[in-house]
């Protein structure tokens, strides 16, 4: 069961193979045209250096994480200070010198509204078949209604196991609707070493994008 507890766990115990510290290159590649000043949320945002690159574009980024470890391990690996407030169940550590906040708590009580863009990488896929609904109706009612969308999810053949979960293309289609397109895929079995050995005959990462332009 993948449960609040199972992720804590995995902070505690440092089985975050999930985690990259360069920044993702699909999203330099793909992110879409947002205007600089734009709110963007990263939902399940892990520690990810992608937070800094997209602060570093002049977003202002919100990230939402359960771990308070990651939070911590975040802002100590970039040397960044930052400062923390309690609101209602969530705690919100805000950097003091880029606009950039991790809101740690559970992302089904992350309320705010109104962001411009969001990046998902490694979070719809990190939620099991019965939330992924729930998961991308909580995410939809947070963005404005022109907000743009980066998605990366993965999909697989063989033993179904998780996370990552595999999302297929339909189902994409599904939960996000008519405007998402797929920009790019790849097969990591072809490129990547680390997933060579896999009894699988493909195991894809996928870019989708919903842009207004
Ligand atoms: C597979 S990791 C991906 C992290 C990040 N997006 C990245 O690319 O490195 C999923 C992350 O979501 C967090 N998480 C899982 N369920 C959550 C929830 N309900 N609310 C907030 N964070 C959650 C986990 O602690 C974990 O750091």
């Amino acid at each position: 069961m993948v449960t609040n507890e199972f992720w804590l766990e995995r902070w505690q115990s440092g089985r975050i193979g999930f985690h990259r510290d360069e920044v993702n290159p699909w999203l330099v590649q793909y992110w879409p045209q947002v205007a600089r000043g734009a709110k963007v949320l990263v939902p399940l945002c892990g520690k990810s250096a992608d937070l800094l690159w997209l602060a570093n574009q002049g977003y202002e980024v919100t990230g939402v994480e359960l771990s308070p470890m990651a939070v911590v391990q975040f802002f100590g690996d970039n040397d960044l200070t930052y400062h923390t407030e309690q609101v209602g169940n969530v705690k919100i550590h805000k950097a003091n010198d880029l606009p950039l906040r991790i809101v740690e708590g559970d992302y089904f009580d992350f309320d705010e509204t109104g962001f411009d863009a969001c990046y998902d990488r490694a979070a719809l896929v990190a939620m099991p078949e019965e939330k992924r609904e729930q998961y991308v109706l909580h995410t939809k009612q947070r963005l404005s209604p022109q907000a743009a969308l980066l998605l990366i999810t993965l999909s697989y053949d063989g033993e179904q196991m998780g996370p990552p979960f595999s999302v297929l293309d339909f189902e994409v289609t599904e939960l996000w609707g008519e405007w998402i397109r797929k920009v790019a895929s790849e097969d990591l079995l072809q490129v990547d070493e680390r997933y060579q050995g896999l009894d699988r005959t493909f195991y894809e990462e996928t870019v989708w994008r919903i842009t207004t332009q």
